[in-house]
Formats: C-alpha cells, sequence, structure tokens
C-alpha cells in the first residue's frame, strides 16, 4: 500500500514534517509520496492509497495559500469519497485560540462530508509548545501507519 501525503504550508514546517515522516516511516509500508498541495484539486483522491493531509493554519482559520485550491474543490466539484482513508497532523498555535489547527480540523470536516473515513484522531501541534513539529509528527505517524495497516480491508 501506498501512503500519500498532501502538504498544505506557508513557511515549510508542514513540509519537513512529511519529509521527516518519510525518511522515518519507510519500514512500516510500501511506498511514502509527498506531495504538494499547489495546484491540486479534488481529483488528488482518486488514487488507491492512504491518505494523510499534513497542513498549517493562517489567516484567521484559514487553510494556508497553497491549499487553498484543492479545499475549495471540494466544495464546488464535490465527490463521493468512499473509498478514500485518511489522517489529519494538523499544524497550529494555541495563542490563535478560537481557531487552533483549523486549517487541518476545516480538510477533516470536509472530507467527512464526502464520506471519506478518518483512521484515528487529528492530531494537533501547537507551536507555541515549544516542542519540534518533525519529531512528534513522525512518532504520531508510527503509531498511526500500525492503527491503518491493521485496518486494511483483506482484497480478493
Ligand atoms: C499570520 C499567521 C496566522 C496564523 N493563524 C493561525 C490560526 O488561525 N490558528 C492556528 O492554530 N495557528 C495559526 N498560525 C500558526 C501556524 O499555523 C503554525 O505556526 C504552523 O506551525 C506553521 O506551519 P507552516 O510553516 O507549515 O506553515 C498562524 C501563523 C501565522 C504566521
Amino acid at each position: 500500500m501506498k501512503l500519500k501525503i498532501l502538504v498544505g504550508t506557508m513557511t515549510s514546517t508542514a513540509d519537513y514534517v512529511a519529509q521527516s515522516i518519510q525518511m522515518d516511516c519507510g519500514d512500516l509500508i510500501d511506498e511514502i509520496e509527498v506531495t504538494m498541495m499547489d495546484g491540486r484539486d479534488i481529483s488528488a483522491f482518486d488514487e488507491d492509497a492512504l491518505y494523510l493531509i499534513c497542513t498549517s493554519t493562517y489567516g484567521s482559520g484559514d487553510v494556508p495559500d497553497n491549499a487553498r485550491m484543492l479545499y475549495e474543490s471540494m466544495s464546488s466539484q464535490p465527490k463521493f469519497l468512499g473509498h478514500v482513508r485518511y489522517g489529519v497532523i494538523a499544524l497550529g498555535d494555541r495563542t490563535y485560540m478560537q481557531t487552533f489547527c483549523f486549517g487541518g480540523k476545516k480538510f477533516d470536516e470536509r472530507l467527512q462530508d464526502l464520506g471519506a473515513q478518518r483512521i484515528g484522531e487529528v492530531w494537533c501541534h501547537d507551536a507555541s509548545a515549544g516542542t519540534l513539529a518533525e519529531s512528534e509528527g513522525t512518532a504520531w505517524c508510527r503509531e498511526w501507519l500500525a492503527l491503518a495497516t491493521a485496518h486494511v480491508p483483506a482484497t480478493a
């Protein structure tokens, strides 16, 4: 099985997290592909893969600029995503109390609306906590991958 990580970022933290996962979690899954969300639309979910949304939050609880087209296409060109199994890494900062990690949470909400199945809980990283998103995110992802690969429906 392939893990496809879709990255939404302004200042690259989410990209570093995705790259760290790609380097550290290769023993848990056949292939890991890191794809920036730039210029992508809902067809990004057409592949037969396990998906990981890895995105930060900007503005007042918005998705980053490079994630906007993908996020908006999920409303403007909606389609049933029942085949999609996914997880969410949401980067944010608790200083923004009202909109903490809304970038990732918004993707989660939209994916659920379209019938996709989330594995595990949305994982949130708080930039004000002083912990490294890369190392914490990779540790979370190892547990998440164990859960996700244990629940793969058997192929005929
Ligand atoms: C201008 C600006 C606005 C932000 N707005 C929010 C917000 O509304 N909610 C939140 O949880 N984090 C917010 N953040 C924090 C970022 O999401 C956080 O620092 C994240 O780790 C950045 O990741 P990136 O480098 O991948 O873009 C904001 C940061 C900046 C600079």
